[in-house]
């Protein structure tokens, strides 16, 4: 199975403001923004957001197209209808009509729906077959049923192993309400730049432990060619799949060589854990500062009473039972065992990127004692971690939302 992120919010408010914002994002970047909207209770939070302000103001309405994941087999108008429900809630209000692509429930039969939808789709993107470096959807959105279904790819379904039809009907749902669908194939929630699957409440919680067994349940099977993000809630992990993430790990070491963004790194990753943030470089010597503000690298005996006061500092807060993230170039091995007891307390992260790019950062960064020159030999000290010292390796090459959240997702794996 390809790779999935989830990341955990600490409420269903959390977890639609973070899909909102993607969703946001990925409109503002394409030229005609195409969107796959999901049933259920799980997304009416999100397109309440989609369709107030400011976030309404941020999405252009004229060039968005919405398209529908699955669908009940009723009126568009009837209480159960997916997309109606998206329209009642944002679409009416905003959307040009000739962009919300529901679903044809007044077709004969699903199958019959599910082929007109087929055509639809396949007109929208102007081909009858996947090209993978051209997704159909910019996003789609998809919930986790609690028998594992995921749009209306219920468990044991033969859908489950279509590969050349986009749409097909279902007969019988596997769960509430058991009126017949129609639903999208996986080949097609594949040809998405990002899978967002939004999981809450506590009545989502068994079905997510088991997801997080790895089991072959559908939900986990919907996998994107592009990215796949599980946004999960608090309520929907289970205190044993809560403590597997956060408890065991109590201490984060962001390294790198200066410029590396290290500090800024490892303060926003802070933040977003609510963990205290030791910057490093605050506990160097005036004497050390003074060396490297006049271009000179620092020795290993100019490092250790450095690297000294960080481990005294990280134990004190351990003492008190804080947990927290340190900023730290750790550049050699020598110095990460110093600081690292207990490796299953204490996780790395190594943020590593080219000469060049860290020495624009430095070229740009003011006010610091730390003077470009000196990159060349913080890139002859380091010694990259090992296999063996398990490290979070992320490219430095990216946003600090970004980056954060590529480590928080690292960490819940
Ligand atoms: C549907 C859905 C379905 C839904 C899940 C989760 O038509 O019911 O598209 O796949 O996403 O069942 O539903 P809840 O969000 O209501 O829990």
């Amino acid at each position: 199975m390809a790779d999935r992120d989830i990341l955990f919010y600490p409420d269903p408010e959390a977890v639609a403001a973070e899909a909102a914002r993607r969703i946001v994002d990925r409109i503002a970047s394409r030229d005609r923004p195409t969107i796959c909207l999901t049933g259920g209770s799980s997304p009416k939070r999100l397109y309440e957001l989609l369709g107030s302000e400011p976030l309404c103001r941020q999405i252009a309405w004229d060039r968005t197209h919405w398209f529908m994941g699955d669908e009940r087999f009723v009126p568009i108008d009837d209480p159960l209808s997916n997309m109606g429900m998206a329209k009642r809630i944002f679409l009416d209000r905003h959307a040009s009509p000739q962009n919300v692509h529901a679903i044809p429930t007044d077709a004969t039969e699903p199958d019959s729906a599910a082929a007109l939808y087929q055509t639809t789709l396949q007109q929208h993107y102007g081909a009858a077959q996947f090209d993978p470096a051209r997704p159909l959807f910019d996003v789609a959105l998809m919930g986790l049923g609690e028998d594992g279904h995921t749009a209306s790819l219920f468990p044991g379904a033969a859908a489950l192993a279509e590969t050349e039809r986009w749409a097909v009907g279902v007969a019988r749902a596997g769960l509430a309400p058991f009126v017949p669908r129609v639903t999208l194939t996986l080949p097609v929630f594949a040809s998405s730049a990002e899978l967002l699957l939004l999981v809450t409440g506590r009545t989502k919680q068994v079905i997510f432990a088991r997801i997080q067994a790895h089991e072959p349940l559908p939900a986990a099977r919907a996998v994107s060619n592009g990215a796949t993000t599980w946004l999960v809630d608090d309520a929907a992990t289970t205190a044993a799949s809560r403590s597997r993430i956060a408890a065991a790990v109590q201490e984060i070491i962001v390294m790198g060589v200066s410029g590396s963004g290290k500090t800024t790194i490892a303060n926003a990753l802070s933040q977003r854990l609510g963990w205290s943030f030791l910057d490093g470089d605050t506990l160097h010597s005036a004497a050390n500062v003074e060396k490297m503000r006049n271009g000179h690298p620092l020795t290993d005996q100019d490092r250790w009473p450095w690297l000294n006061a960080i481990a005294d500092d990280a134990a004190k807060r351990r003492a008190r039972g804080e947990r927290c993230v340190i900023a730290c170039s750790a550049l050699k091995r020598a110095y990460r065992q110093a600081l690292i007891n207990d490796p299953d307390r204490i996780r790395l992260v190594y943020l590593r990127g080219s000469h060049r790019l860290f020495d624009a950062r430095l070229k740009a960064r003011k006010g610091h004692f730390m003077p470009p020159s000196l990159l060349e030999s913080q890139f002859a000290d380091l010694e990259e971690p090992s296999p063996e010292e398990h490290a979070i390796v992320i490219d430095a090459d990216a946003t600090v939302d970004q980056i954060v959240e590529a480590i928080v997702a690292r960490l819940a794996r």
